[in-house]
């Protein structure tokens, strides 16, 4: 089984980083977190990778004169540990051509919400104030957009009458530790045929 490099972004509690060490470390995943970067310095998520020894840095955008700078440094810091696949794990922030550039199709994310409906923040809420019935969760390739990208896998959960924001998303949270690790296991495997905005799984 091959070892592949896979560099993680949070920016918060880290609890789909977890999933994904995890998912290593079983041995689910033909890879390990060589590198975790955090645009917060009070990110749960670095504790979380410190503690399994794998390298985590916060590096802050305020530090940076521009976007581009930022992400030229996120892009040179996992290049030089060998990061194939990028994650974002919760990452709060758009990314930007300059960080998208070295990882057109090897950049994943997971959002709490079925896409195309309720991008961007506070998605669970979205949800639950427009009532629907059925939400859940999806992981995309990472294009220029936000939340746009050609969807790999999605999970479904009910919305239930009495949900609140909190509920549903700890509902949704279950599904997003599961299908997460499955689908980064189905691109590392070579097992994505990515056309257009339709993902064939081989
Ligand atoms: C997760 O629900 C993830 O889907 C969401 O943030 C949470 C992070 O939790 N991401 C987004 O909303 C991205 N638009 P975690 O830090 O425990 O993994």
């Amino acid at each position: 089984m091959s070892d592949h490099g896979i560099g993680v972004m949070a920016s918060g509690r880290g609890s789909n980083l977890q999933a994904i060490m995890d998912a290593c470390s079983d041995g689910t995943i033909p890879g390990h977190v060589a590198l975790m970067i955090s645009d917060n310095p009070d990110a749960y998520a670095l504790h979380r990778a410190s503690k399994e020894n794998i390298p985590a840095f916060c590096i802050n955008p305020t530090s940076f004169d521009t976007k581009d700078q930022y992400e030229q440094a996120v892009s040179d810091l996992f290049i030089e540990y060998g990061v194939e696949l990028i994650c974002l794990a919760g990452y709060m922030r758009l990314v930007g051509p300059v960080l998208l550039k070295n990882f057109v199709t090897k950049m994943l994310n997971i959002h709490p919400a079925l896409l195309p409906s309720f991008p961007g923040l506070h998605a669970q809420e979205q949800a639950v104030s427009y009532g629907v019935k059925y939400s859940g969760c999806t992981v995309h390739v990472v294009d220029e957009g936000m939340d746009t990208g050609p969807i790999v896998l999605q999970a479904v959960v009910p919305v239930i009458q009495d949900d609140t924001p909190d509920s549903l998303s700890k509902r949704i949270l279950e599904q997003e530790h599961k299908i997460y690790p499955q689908a980064i296991k189905l691109l590392l495997e070579g097992r994505l045929k990515i056309e257009g905005r339709k993902v064939e799984i081989l």
